[in-house]
């Protein structure tokens, strides 16, 4: 492959991951933050904040699918030598990397199911206590903080596996 060909893809990668975990952490440091002084109301902060979510899944999923797709091409010479991929410190890293990847999907997964339509319209119809409420949004943070903690994660293995370890 062309010096070229590889730059667009390492850049097509970087750009994803700029606004994959560049806008999970806006909305963890950023707007979770100033959402809560906007309204005293638990129910109205988590529509809001269902309605952010949404928008930004809009980007992010495809961002991240788009993550997926140019990591395994960047990985696929190593990937097809499994002998290579448990033997060299590259290759566990980027198994590491994978398992985090991994993870991170099926934590979004959740995240992604606990806010499904369904959810959103009871709040909205105001059927849901507000003892439900509360746990509805104690799930919702941990699962979000877990999706950004892995995120954050896999920024550093990408960075052990530039450094070469
Ligand atoms: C949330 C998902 C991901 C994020 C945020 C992410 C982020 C990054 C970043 C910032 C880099 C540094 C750019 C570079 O050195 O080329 C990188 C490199 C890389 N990524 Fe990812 N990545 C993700 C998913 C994946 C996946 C799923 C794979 C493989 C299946 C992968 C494989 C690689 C490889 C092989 C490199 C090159 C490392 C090197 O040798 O320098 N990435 N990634």
């Amino acid at each position: 492959m062309m010096a070229i060909e590889q730059a667009i893809i390492t850049w097509v990668h970087l750009v994803a991951s700029a606004i994959w975990v560049g806008g999970s952490l806006f909305i963890a440091m950023v707007f979770a933050p100033v959402l809560k002084t906007l309204s005293p109301s638990v129910e109205d902060r988590l529509q809001i904040m269902i309605k952010v979510g949404r928008k930004f899944n809009r980007v992010a999923i495809p961002s991240l699918m788009i993550l997926i797709v140019t990591g395994i091409y960047n990985a696929h010479q190593i990937l097809i030598r499994p002998d290579f991929l448990f033997l060299t410190s590259y290759g566990v890293l980027l198994v590491i990397k994978i398992v985090f990847v991994v993870g991170l999907l099926v934590a979004f997964g959740v995240h992604v199911r606990i806010i499904r339509k369904e959810v959103e319209q009871k709040i909205t119809a105001k059927q849901l206590s507000s003892a439900q409420i509360a746990k509805l949004r104690t799930k919702i943070i941990i699962v979000g903080q877990v999706t950004v903690g892995l995120s954050v994660a896999i920024l550093f293995m990408a960075a052990l596996l530039d450094a070469g370890i």
